[in-house]
């Protein structure tokens, strides 16, 4: 079972784990998860042996104003599902993020440096990773970061349409992180699960917890814009300056660093994913190959 089916992550869950078993791939409003009667009726009605949940209210800036919308969604939400996940003996896969960080660390963040979220979003989905592990049960909590793809509503998206209409684009270039395409994590959740399910797998056990999960590599948003910027704006490129963060004020503070260390998850199920470079290769391909059939 598949909960945001129309989210950058649960479009390509939703093919990536065909070839598993038959996936019932849900969508707000079919199910809201600012109610928790609307989550359990739709697990009880589907009985699945294993949720994924990448639904979430992931408006970082919106949410410093809409604070109880998001802690319903993000906080409140996954201990429900990780509660009937647990009642059915299924496992829970649900997606984390770098957000829970304050980015002060010197390196790249593991799983088990303390949270210290800096906005209302990371917080809220630091309560929902905390509810979970509070449930126990067989569960996966994967922290991402930088989530982009060819759909959906991502920085990708909004600095390629930007170039077709300004001159000039300002880029932050003092937060650093891995950006990882909705691709990468669904593939990489789809392996796991494979792994898990297989007659030999043993399932979970021993192995429920907090995994990060990002692409390779690091760079800024402004070093990530110049990579596809160069290749992908076609027409005359716009002009990129790198500013710092200070020069582009938002309602949410975010972490200068989000760099998530993945070796827990190479070492625990020999998943690697590659470097972010390479993952923006692809999407860039699926974009010109799409707008190349238009
Ligand atoms: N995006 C990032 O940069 C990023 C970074 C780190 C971690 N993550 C995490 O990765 C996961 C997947 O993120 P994503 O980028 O794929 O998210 P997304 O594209 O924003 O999709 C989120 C999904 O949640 C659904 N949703 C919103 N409100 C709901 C409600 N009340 N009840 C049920 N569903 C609701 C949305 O439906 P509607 O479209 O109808 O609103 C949408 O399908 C999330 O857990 C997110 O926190 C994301």
């Amino acid at each position: 079972m598949v909960f945001g089916r129309i989210g950058q992550v649960g479009w390509e869950l939703r093919h990536k784990l065909a070839c598993l078993g038959q996936v019932a791939a849900v969508e707000y409003p079919e199910v809201d998860f600012t109610k928790a009667d609307s989550i359990r009726n739709a697990v009880r009605a589907a009985e699945p042996s294993v949720i994924v949940n990448s639904a979430a209210y992931t408006a970082v800036d919106k949410a410093e104003s809409e604070p109880e919308l998001a802690w319903a969604i993000n906080g409140t939400a996954p201990g429900v599902i990780a509660e009937e996940a647990k009642r059915l003996g299924s496992i829970l896969v649900h997606y984390s993020t770098d957000y829970v960080f304050d980015g002060s660390k010197q390196g790249a963040y593991v799983e088990t440096d303390a949270p210290n979220p800096l906005n209302v979003y990371g917080k809220t989905k630091l309560a929902g990773d905390e509810a979970i592990q509070a449930v126990g049960g067989d569960y996966l909590i994967l922290r991402t970061s930088w989530v982009y793809g060819a759909r959906g509503n991502n920085f990708l998206l909004t600095m390629l349409r930007l170039a077709k209409e300004r001159t000039e684009l300002r880029i932050v270039d003092d937060q650093t992180g891995g950006p990882t395409s909705s691709e990468c994590i669904a593939e990489a959740t789809a392996d796991i699960l494979a792994q898990v399910l297989s007659p030999a797998g043993g399932g979970l056990a021993g192995r429920s917890g907090i995994y990060n999960l990002t692409c390779r590599g690091e760079t800024t948003w402004f070093g990530f814009a110049k990579a596809f910027l160069s290749k992908a704006a076609g027409t005359a490129a716009p002009e990129l300056i790198a500013i710092p963060t200070s020069e582009f004020p938002r309602p949410a503070q975010r972490p200068a660093n989000s760099r998530l260390l993945c070796q827990r998850l190479e070492e625990t199920f020999g998943v690697r994913l590659p470097d972010w470079e390479e993952a923006l290769e692809l999407v860039l391909e699926t974009l010109a190959e799409g707008a190349s059939r238009l």
